[in-house]
């Protein structure tokens, strides 16, 4: 990990260590619970009218945080949709001593290990739920795992959410197998024209799926751990965040079945006439 990156770390640590009052909004949406598979506890809510189910990848707060669990009861209450969010970090979270914390994100920053939980978590939702379509939404560091698992498990993800992602860089984006969604706080890197470009070159196709939105008058973090429910403006913001999400969500997943359709009627066109010339 180069100096810049771990600093993007550092720096959503720092501002995501701010105290703001979790327990505003808490009891807004039902809750869920939490579930073992394996050896990894699952927050699970909601549940799905169609087969699709949505991946939370939390930011370095970890689990715990109620305004992430917040995110996912509302997205699973106002989508109708299965919400999970895995605890990667197995019960921890980054420290706040900064001189422990190099140590601890060498030892959670590995996709190899994150990779074979995503791998579980989507068997164990086809398997126990039925639920074929997994789209992912990450937060802070959790973006950047998204953008590695819509490139690197493309076939399991139909799509990724970047929320104020954190390191991501052109070199990972141009591995996209699958359309993304990045949104920004006004403090992130700017998506436009690094991330967009990079993804345009290596891959016209998905990069016309893509969609960027940047919050000008947030803070990195605005979503999940930084959230500020006192804060109205804040406030405003992660609704708006949630309209942006379902309409993305909404946009692939019709755009996904008109294709089949289209298929379906261009075969049954060639198969008339098939029948017609033999
Ligand atoms: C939020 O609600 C849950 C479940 O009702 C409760 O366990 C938790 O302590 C609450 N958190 C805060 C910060 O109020
Ligand atoms: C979250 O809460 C669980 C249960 O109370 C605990 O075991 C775990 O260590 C906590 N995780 C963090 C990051 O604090
Ligand atoms: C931070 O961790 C270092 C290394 O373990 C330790 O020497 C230092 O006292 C810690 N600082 C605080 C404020 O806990
Ligand atoms: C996916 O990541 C794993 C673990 O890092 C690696 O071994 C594999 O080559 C990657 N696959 C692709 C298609 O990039
Ligand atoms: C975008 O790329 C240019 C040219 O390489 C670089 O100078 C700039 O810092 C980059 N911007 C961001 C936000 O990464
Ligand atoms: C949260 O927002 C309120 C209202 O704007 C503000 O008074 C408070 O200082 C903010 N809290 C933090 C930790 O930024």
């Amino acid at each position: 990990m180069n100096l810049l990156s771990l600093l993007s770390v550092i720096f959503g640590v720092l501002l995501a260590n701010q105290n703001v009052d979790g327990s505003l909004w808490n009891e807004t949406y039902p809750k869920g619970e939490i579930l073992r598979v394996d050896d990894l506890n699952i927050y699970s809510v909601g549940t799905s009218n169609s087969d699709l189910s949505i991946v939370v990848i939390y930011d370095i707060r970890g689990f715990n945080i109620t305004q992430t669990r917040v995110f996912c009861d509302r997205l699973a209450h106002e989508y109708s949709v299965h919400v999970v969010m895995p605890d990667f970090y197995r019960g921890t979270a980054a420290p706040s001593n900064l001189s422990l914390i190099m140590a601890w994100v060498a030892s959670v920053n590995d996709w190899a290990k994150i990779s074979k939980d995503l791998k579980t978590v989507a068997d164990w939702l086809k398997k126990s739920y039925n639920e074929n379509q997994i789209g992912l939404v990450g937060f802070c560091w959790g973006g950047l795992q998204a953008v590695r698992a819509c490139s690197n498990l493309s076939t399991l993800f139909f799509t990724g959410i970047s929320i104020h992602g954190s390191s991501l860089t052109p070199a990972e984006v141009s591995q996209l197998q699958q359309p993304m969604l990045f949104i920004a706080a006004g403090n992130d890197p700017a998506l436009i024209p690094n991330i967009s470009s990079a993804i345009e070159q290596s891959n016209m196709e998905i990069s016309k799926k893509c969609e960027y939105q940047t919050y000008s008058t947030m803070g990195h973090g605005f979503v999940a751990a930084g959230a500020n429910y006192s804060n109205p403006e804040n406030v405003n913001a992660i609704t708006d965040v949630h309209k942006t999400v379902r309409n993305y969500l909404d946009k692939l997943r019709n755009l996904s079945v008109s294709l089949s359709i289209n298929l379906y009627l261009l075969l049954t066109v060639v198969m008339f006439a098939f029948d017609f010339y033999l």
